[in-house]
C-alpha cells in the first residue's frame, strides 16, 4: 500500500474561511492502494506551503504527495514556485498528461502552471485548486501513476505492457 499526504493551498481555507472541498475529494478518488497518513491546509504562501512539503517527503516519507491549489495565475498563486526548489527530479509527463486531458474538458485548464516530481523517495504532484478539477486529474492519472509509484519504491522493475 502506498502512503500519501495532502496538502491544500487555499488562503480561505487555511482561515477558516471557505469549507475545503478537495481533501474529501481526492480521499474518494484514492483506491485501496492507497493509505492517507496526513492532511493540511496552508496559506498560499511559499514559506508554509515548503514547510508542509517537506513535511511529508522528508518527515513522514511518504510516497505521494498531492498538492491541490496555487497552481493558477492569482499573485497569491504560488504553489509550483514553493514546489520548483524542492523537487529533484521532474517528471513534466504527469503534468502535461494532467492538462493534455483536461483540455478535452476545458481549454481553462492551459491556465495550469501545475508541475511534479520527485524528492527523495516521494513522488509531488501539484493540482488545480477546485474539487472537480481534482477529480478530473486524478481520476485520468491514477493507474499510470500507480505504475510509477511501483517503479519508484522497486517493486516493479520494468515497464512491461499489458494493455
Ligand atoms: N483542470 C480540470 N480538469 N478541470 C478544470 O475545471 N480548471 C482550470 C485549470 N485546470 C480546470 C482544470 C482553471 S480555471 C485554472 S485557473 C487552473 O486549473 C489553475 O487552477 P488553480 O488556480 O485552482 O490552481
Amino acid at each position: 500500500m502506498f502512503k500519501y499526504a495532502i496538502i491544500v493551498s487555499s488562503d480561505k481555507g487555511a482561515q477558516g474561511l471557505r469549507e475545503d472541498g478537495c481533501i474529501p475529494v481526492i480521499q474518494k478518488c484514492m483506491d485501496t492502494s492507497f493509505e492517507l497518513v496526513s492532511s493540511t491546509i496552508v496559506m498560499d504562501e511559499i514559506e508554509e506551503l515548503q514547510k508542509a512539503a517537506i513535511h511529508a517527503t522528508d518527515i513522514l516519507g511518504v510516497d505521494l504527495l498531492l498538492i491541490s491549489g496555487g497552481t493558477g495565475f492569482s499573485h497569491r498563486d504560488v504553489t509550483p514556485e514553493a514546489l520548483n526548489p524542492l523537487i529533484e527530479k521532474f517528471t513534466p509527463g504527469i503534468s502535461e498528461a494532467i492538462r493534455a486531458y483536461s483540455m478535452t474538458i476545458t481549454k481553462k485548464a492551459m491556465l495550469s502552471r501545475a508541475i511534479s516530481g520527485i524528492r527523495k523517495q516521494s513522488l509531488i504532484i501539484t493540482l488545480p485548486g477546485s474539487p472537480r478539477a481534482v477529480e478530473e486529474s486524478l481520476l485520468y492519472i491514477l493507474e499510470p501513476l500507480k505504475h510509477g509509484l511501483e517503479i519508484m519504491v522497486g517493486s516493479a522493475q520494468e515497464c512491461a505492457r499489458k494493455d
